[in-house]
Formats: structure tokens, C-alpha cells, sequence
């Protein structure tokens, strides 16, 4: 397969084919990501819980993003590479946005960059880092770095007042040239009015129903890879996490019983070498 482009992502959307994303933080992930086919992976700052188990994602630095994006850039050839911003690394001035991102590309080499939000700053913030030859997917709808301000992790867009303002993000960051826009936790009606109205951006749902142009769902979530089950609109295709204890369970009953290592795990040494030792 050629590696994914902007353009090739335009030409899945004209076509009507779906777009496949998905978050991987790591190198076995990476491959996972590359190994299944799938069209764009995501950095999330996910990886506060799902790979640092931190409670929400404004823990995550920025220096512990960039180790782990070159981690999945090792593990990719073909898939859009994408990284988070991460909460503190682009609010504060354009140019910051713009230096954490030229970051990303220099030292993780991905191919664009995600921000959240699509207010006056974040719009801004978009149009500088664009305006430095990166492109930037937007996110609206739940947006978690700002959970605290929207009241808690729920679904966006079920009032007029919400709705409305979902909707003008969006147009917004289309408007200013994002590739892309990651919808989340709306309802499935308010995508069906939005995505007509945005026929050169690219939009991947989470939570946002099928009327998107794609969908992009963490990794952590549809492996099972985690405890508790997760939002209402995660569907599980693995139960990993029940695997790797089982896995972990046995080994340690292996080697308390004496079953493990067995004589095939073991080295050994040629007879006359034994010999001369023991003289
Ligand atoms: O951090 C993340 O995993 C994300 C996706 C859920 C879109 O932002
Ligand atoms: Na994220």
C-alpha cells in the first residue's frame, strides 16, 4: 500500500469510503495499526490513561508525547501519522502552539498535528501552525482537556445553545483550512446537519453516529485493554486486558510449581569444561 496523504483522505471522502483511525502509543501498537490497514493513527493524549494511568489527559507533557510518537513512527509506513497537542503546550500564544508542533515534526516526524476546540484561540492557534507548513486536524464536541468547563465528560450538542456552538467550531476550523475535524459525543442528528456542511474537510467520528466520513475509536478501548468498560459508544474486538492476566497468572504458577523453565529453556556446556571445573 502507498502511504496515506491529505489528498488520498480527500479521495476517500469524495468516494464514500470510510476513513479508518486509530489511537496506538507505542511501537507494537504502531504495528498493530499498520499490520490491520487502518488509514490514519492518532497520539491521543489518551495516553494520560491509557499508558500513564493518570485520570484525565491535561496531565500528559509534552516531552512524554514526543517519546512516545517516535515510538509509533518506528512501527509505521503507511498510515497518516497524527499527534495530540497536549494540554499547557499550545494556549498560552500562537507561538507556542507553532513550537510544540515544529517539535512533533522534527522530533517525532508525524504528519499532523491535532488540537482541541474551535473557539477565537484554538481557531488561532490552528491558522499559525497551518501557517508554518503543518497541518492541523481540529476536535470538537467533548473536548477532554476542557472537561472541568463543560461540565464533566457528556455528550455535546443536545441543546440549541451547544449545538450551535458545535457546529460554528467546526465550520470555523474547516473554514481555516484544517485537513480534518474529530467530532466527538454528539448527537447522531447534529452530524447529519454538519457534515453537509463541510465538503472538503474531513470528518472522523467518536461517539458522533455513522454519518461521518470516518471513525477513530483508542486503541486501549477496542482491544479491552483497560478496566471498566468505557464511554457508550465504544464497541470491544478484543478482551486483551483478561488475556494478559491469564498470561501473567500462568507464568507465576509455572514458576512456583517447578514447571517452568523446562530443560529445553536452559544452556548448556560441553562435558570437558564441566570436567575441569569441578577438579
Ligand atoms: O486522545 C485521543 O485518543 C483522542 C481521540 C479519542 C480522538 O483525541
Ligand atoms: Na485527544
Amino acid at each position: 500500500r502507498p502511504p496515506v496523504t491529505l489528498p488520498g483522505l480527500a479521495a476517500l471522502k469524495r468516494e464514500g469510503r470510510p476513513v479508518v483511525m486509530v489511537t496506538a502509543y507505542d511501537f507494537p501498537g504502531a504495528r498493530a495499526a499498520e499490520e490491520a490497514g487502518v488509514d490514519v493513527v492518532l497520539v491521543g493524549d489518551s495516553a494520560a490513561m491509557t499508558v500513564l494511568g493518570l485520570d484525565s489527559t491535561t496531565g500528559v507533557e509534552l516531552e512524554e508525547m514526543l517519546v512516545l510518537a517516535r515510538a509509533v513512527r518506528r512501527g509505521l509506513t503507511t498510515p497518516l501519522l497524527v499527534a495530540d497537542l497536549p494540554f499547557g503546550s499550545y494556549e498560552a500564544s500562537d507561538e507556542l502552539a507553532v513550537t510544540s508542533a515544529v517539535r512533533f515534526v522534527k522530533e517525532a516526524g508525524v504528519d499532523a498535528v491535532k488540537l482541541e476546540g474551535g473557539g477565537p484561540v484554538p481557531l488561532s492557534r490552528a491558522r499559525a501552525v497551518m501557517a508554518a507548513g503543518i497541518p492541523v486536524m481540529g476536535h470538537v464536541g467533548l473536548t477532554p482537556q476542557s472537561a472541568s468547563a463543560l461540565g464533566g465528560f457528556r455528550a455535546q450538542g443536545r441543546d440549541l445553545a451547544s449545538a450551535t456552538r458545535v457546529l460554528g467550531e467546526a465550520e470555523a476550523l474547516a473554514a481555516a483550512g484544517c485537513f480534518s475535524v474529530v467530532l466527538e459525543a454528539v448527537p447522531s442528528q447534529l452530524t447529519e446537519l454538519l457534515v453537509p456542511r463541510l465538503p472538503g474537510t474531513v470528518v472522523i467520528g467518536i461517539g458522533a453516529g455513522p454519518a461521518v466520513d470516518g471513525q477513530v475509536l483508542v486503541l486501549h478501548d477496542l482491544l479491552g485493554m483497560r478496566e471498566g468498560v468505557g464511554a457508550r459508544f465504544v464497541q470491544r474486538y478484543a478482551d486483551l486486558q483478561q488475556a494478559m492476566v491469564a498470561g501473567v497468572r500462568a507464568y507465576a504458577e509455572d514458576v512456583r510449581e517447578r514447571r517452568y523453565p523446562a530443560p529445553q529453556h536452559g544452556y548448556g556446556m560441553p562435558a570437558e569444561v564441566l570436567a575441569a571445573l569441578r577438579e
